[in-house]
């Protein structure tokens, strides 16, 4: 079938942020292109799209997408453009297939902007009573308290990713850390930042794919913090996933399958699957789960549309995790296409993409 891609490409992200910056504005933050998949992704999963016997077109998500998604109509959009601003830069892509009725793989636009703005997930998993660390919220040109703060604290911008403004500067331990760090993230993301107590339980990664009573959870990513540096929290901070981790010097932060007990790894799998039904996640998602002081485990955030870089030696969790499940890249690209063909009741292509795998 024909298969269009749409990606945010780290070179159209900067050129579109070019385009668009006024002269007076100040320049990007040091981690503002943090986003955006490299060329290396984008052509291994066109070239895996192609060996499953798909015709395949690239789409950059800018403002000409739409014309080309238009023109081209293709059976399928394999989409995972990130967008370059805004709380709902992931939703451009749903949002325009939606408007011209074309079948695309993942979350809708509702849910990829609600999971993308980490109040109003909790807000929603808090509704459910699903455990997720207590949290306030701090907006701009309002003032700061934090008396109902539990330290440590770990200060975040509301709308990010990547771990994008979130380093080892970003947990506070008393009020007036608390101050500091929270007027300068607000002042640095121009958007609320969000203040959750800081959990220093184990830390896992839980790669889901399916729909309905049809969820597979893939085995779980423990992200293992002894080989940080001395005096860094133990969390996997911007530092830890852009800076540490070199291809020279690669950090063995990840642990697949995570060596846990099974009543452990059951009540992850039940957390990440609630959560995962809770907010409307479709195909895929990659969720975020840290243990509390009670082990506990609490969600953190999800990510509907999860990095899926290709080389083995690069870090990326959605794809380890499918590698320890038994599949290749190749495979893995497959199987969600085969899911989303599933849902969307593109029958005759179901078969045809499993038979391949
Ligand atoms: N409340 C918290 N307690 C402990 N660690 C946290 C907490 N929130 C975030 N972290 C750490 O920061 C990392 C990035 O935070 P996360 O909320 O997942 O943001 P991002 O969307 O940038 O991945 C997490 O993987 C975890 O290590
Ligand atoms: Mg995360």
């Amino acid at each position: 079938m024909k298969i269009a891609l749409t990606f945010s490409s780290k070179e159209g992200l900067v050129e579109e942020y070019r385009n668009r910056r006024k002269k007076h504005e100040a320049g990007p933050t040091d981690d503002f292109f943090a986003e955006g998949d490299s060329m290396d992704t984008i052509h291994a999963v066109m070239q895996a799209l192609r060996s499953l016997g798909h015709r395949v077109v690239g789409i950059e998500a800018d403002e000409g997408a739409m014309l080309k998604l238009s023109a081209e109509r293709p059976d399928l959009v394999m989409n995972m453009a990130e967008g370059l601003t805004g709380d709902c830069r992931e939703s451009y892509i749903p949002m325009l297939c939606e408007r011209l009725g074309l079948r695309y793989t993942g979350s809708d636009p509702l849910t990829l902007g609600i999971c993308l703005n980490k109040m109003r997930t909790k807000e929603i998993l808090g509704f459910y009573h699903v455990p997720n660390p207590p949290f306030q919220v701090f907006y701009p040109n309002e003032p700061v308290n934090t008396d109902h703060l539990i330290f440590p604290a770990i200060v975040k911008p509301i709308a990010e990713g990547s771990s994008k403004g979130i380093d080892n500067r970003s947990v506070v331990t008393d009020p007036a850390g608390a101050k500091l760090i929270i007027a300068e993230k607000l002042k640095t993301y121009e958007q609320p930042v969000i203040v959750e107590t800081f959990l220093t339980g184990r830390e896992f990664t839980v790669a889901l794919w399916g729909n309905g009573t049809d969820v597979t959870v893939l085995p779980i990513v423990e992200i293992g913090f002894h080989e940080l540096p001395e005096g860094a929290w133990p969390m996997y901070s911007y530092e830890a996933k852009w800076i540490w981790d070199v291809p020279e010097k690669p950090l063995q932060i990840f642990h697949c399958p995570a060596e846990i007990e099974s009543s452990l790894k059951e009540n992850i799998e039940e957390l990440a699957k609630r959560a995962y039904s809770i907010l409307g996640v479709r195909d895929w998602c990659r969720i975020d789960v840290r243990l509390d002081q009670e082990n506990v485990p609490n969600i953190l955030e999800l990510n509907p549309l999860p990095g899926i870089l290709p080389n083995p030696e690069d870090n990326s969790c959605f794809p380890k995790a499918a590698r320890t499940a038994g599949y290749t890249y190749t495979e893995m690209i497959g199987n969600l296409i085969a899911i989303a063909c599933r849902r969307t009741g593109i029958t005759e292509f179901v078969n045809a993409t499993l038979d391949r795998l």
